[in-house]
């Protein structure tokens, strides 16, 4: 226990007793990507933030109501021996509970939920998945509301405005973030 939010195995072992949906635990190793990337770049604790991020929807599965997302999961991690700032920056995912994203790891899983799973999804259609995604094209997808209508496009504006990029930025930088786990996300690498 002594360095569990350092222990990426136990983080999979819990994401994956409780997410059996493939699609499901493909956008947490997507999300893990999208923020594992953004510690990289800011000498920040990797490790650490990509389990918070692996995890943040790791009880959707048996809680998929907002009254019980990721509320009800909190306990659960408590239980694990997740310390409090660990289980405050998964709370802080949902726009329901209405905390305050603080810290830079807050700021940071929040801003890539949304995109990178659009991103997936964006490369889940062609046909060399993400390997010659462009932003231009991811941009071009968020404005056809019909296309992976279940991503909240106002979560994605909003996620910008926390962590200070624009949104070509950010999405440049979330589809190098997948690239290297485009077999592990489905995707054809062409
Ligand atoms: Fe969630
Ligand atoms: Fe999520």
């Amino acid at each position: 226990m002594s360095d569990l939010v350092h222990d990426r195995d136990a983080a999979w072992a819990l994401l994956t007793e409780y997410t059996k949906s493939e699609a499901l635990r493909r956008h947490a190793l997507a999300v893990e990507a999208a923020v594992r990337y953004y510690a990289r770049r800011d000498g920040e604790d990797e490790t650490a933030w990509g389990n918070v991020a692996l995890l943040h929807d790791f009880d959707y599965e048996v809680h998929p109501t907002l009254d019980k997302h990721p509320q009800d999961g909190a306990p659960m991690l408590r239980e694990r021996g997740y310390p409090d700032w660990f289980i405050r920056a998964i709370l802080s995912h949902a726009n329901h509970l209405e905390l305050e994203r603080a810290s830079q790891l807050e700021k940071t899983l929040f801003a890539c939920d949304e995109l990178a799973g659009f991103v997936h999804a964006c490369g889940l259609v062609r046909p060399d998945g993400i390997a010659t995604l462009e932003p231009s094209s991811v941009k071009k997808k968020l404005k056809q509301k019909s296309f992976a209508a279940g991503v909240n496009r106002e979560d994605v504006y909003d996620g910008l405005e926390l962590i200070g990029l624009d949104l070509d930025e950010h999405i440049t930088n979330v589809i190098a973030a997948l690239r290297p786990i485009a077999p592990e996300l489905g995707l054809r690498t062409g």
